[in-house]
């Protein structure tokens, strides 16, 4: 009797002690996070790596929903902005986590020819296109699944766009796959091929914010972008074609500069964008993907580098923000709460012959990587 009461202890033990283990182990777990307006059952998936970092990631718009990264002293905090459930991304118009396609950032006058055919898309953004259009890549419900990683845990997330949609050819099959590894490293990989020549230009739009939970602006973040130049825009935030030198600018961030010391200098370019909202030609050296930007924020410590195999990155500073989304916890996300770093193609590439091409033809693969690698300093 003794001996049976002995060994069902220590069964006990070891089970308490595998859960214990168990719960530091990478992992990825999928739960409900609600329906859309139509009733189409909509998921969440959360990857645990062994460091205890946490992303959360949804089918709909293939949306970063939450990224939790340790500081200094190993204190958890989520640093991207969203909402606590889903009613609040089928409602939101800011982008929060999304995937933006089929073509992220702007076409001017949401016109375009391809092959001497013209089409015209939705304007949506005064005068031009942006995004994707009226329901872009962030307004569908994507399908998704796990599949293995060799180096961690990842869930791939498909859609088929279909030829026509939003005034774009083609029937365009994508697959963002959304990974997260031991070194702090949320790696996203997009595919796409097409049945018809078309323009593509993938992203992701998180807003992040290092000191966590939204706790503040993002005007004491420092920010380095290995970029010798950037493509001005005029004031409808399209670029003029010119590929201008950064030296001597408030565009400048060869070195980490606090984004608050130029943000309101009375540069033209600033003021098109209403602070930082421009695209930085990312200097090219070695092997891809290269090391884009970095993000330092002193007060955590917290760390955050940008790498992609894009020759572009969108450096946004949250500027239309104004407090009247109400995110995470109830916090309103003010005035340049988050910034985004967006690595794509130009914008308006598919009328700017000389910008590197977003044309992608049948039988051709488009294929870039993006990753965010996160420590703490
Ligand atoms: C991009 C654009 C900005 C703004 C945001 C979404 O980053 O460049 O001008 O439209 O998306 O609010």
């Amino acid at each position: 009797m003794e001996r049976k009461a002995r060994s069902l202890v220590f069964v006990l033990v070891l089970a308490v002690f595998s859960m214990v283990q168990a719960e530091g182990k990478m992992n990825i777990q999928k739960s409900a996070f609600g329906k859309t307006s139509g009733g189409q059952n909509v998921d969440l998936y959360t990857l645990t790596n062994d460091n205890g970092m946490v992303v959360k990631v949804t089918n709909w718009g293939a949306t970063i929903v939450s990224v939790q990264v340790p500081d200094r002293s190993g204190k958890n905090a989520d640093v991207v902005l969203g909402y606590d459930n889903l009613d609040g991304y089928l409602a939101d118009k800011a982008y929060l986590g999304c995937t933006v396609g089929r073509y992220g950032n702007r076409i001017a006058k949401g016109r375009f020819t391809l092959e001497g055919k013209e089409y015209k898309l939705a304007l949506n953004d005064g005068e031009n296109h942006l995004h994707g259009g009226l329901a872009g890549f962030n307004k569908k419900l994507w399908q998704a699944n796990e599949v293995k990683a060799a180096d961690g845990v990842a869930v791939q997330m498909h859609y088929v766009s279909k030829d026509g949609e939003e005034g774009y050819p083609g029937n365009l099959d994508v697959s963002v796959t959304f990974g997260l590894d031991n070194k702090n490293q949320v790696k996203i990989d997009y595919l796409a091929t097409t049945d018809k020549t078309t323009v593509v230009n993938l992203t992701n739009h998180s807003y992040f914010n290092l000191l966590g939970d939204a706790a503040g602006n993002i005007l004491g973040h420092e920010v380095t972008i290995n970029a010798d130049r950037f493509t001005p825009v005029n004031k409808t935030l399209i670029p003029t074609g010119e590929l201008a030198p950064v030296a001597g600018t408030p565009m400048d961030f060869k070195q980490p500069k606090a984004i608050g010391a130029r943000i309101d200098d009375k540069y033209e370019q600033l003021v098109f964008g209403r602070g930082y909202d421009h695209n930085w030609v990312v200097n090219q050296a070695g092997a891809s993907p290269w090391l884009a930007a970095k993000v330092f924020e002193p007060k955590t410590g917290r760390v955050m580098e940008v790498l992609t195999a894009e020759p572009g990155i969108q450096f946004y500073t949250g500027n239309f923000l104004d407090g009247t989304i109400k995110g995470k916890k109830g916090v309103a996300y003010q005035h340049r709460y988050g910034l985004c770093l967006e690595t794509q193609h130009f914008p308006d590439s598919p009328n700017q012959p000389k910008f590197p091409s977003t044309t992608l033809k049948p039988g051709a693969k488009y294929q870039t990587t993006t990753i965010y690698r996160f420590s703490a300093k």
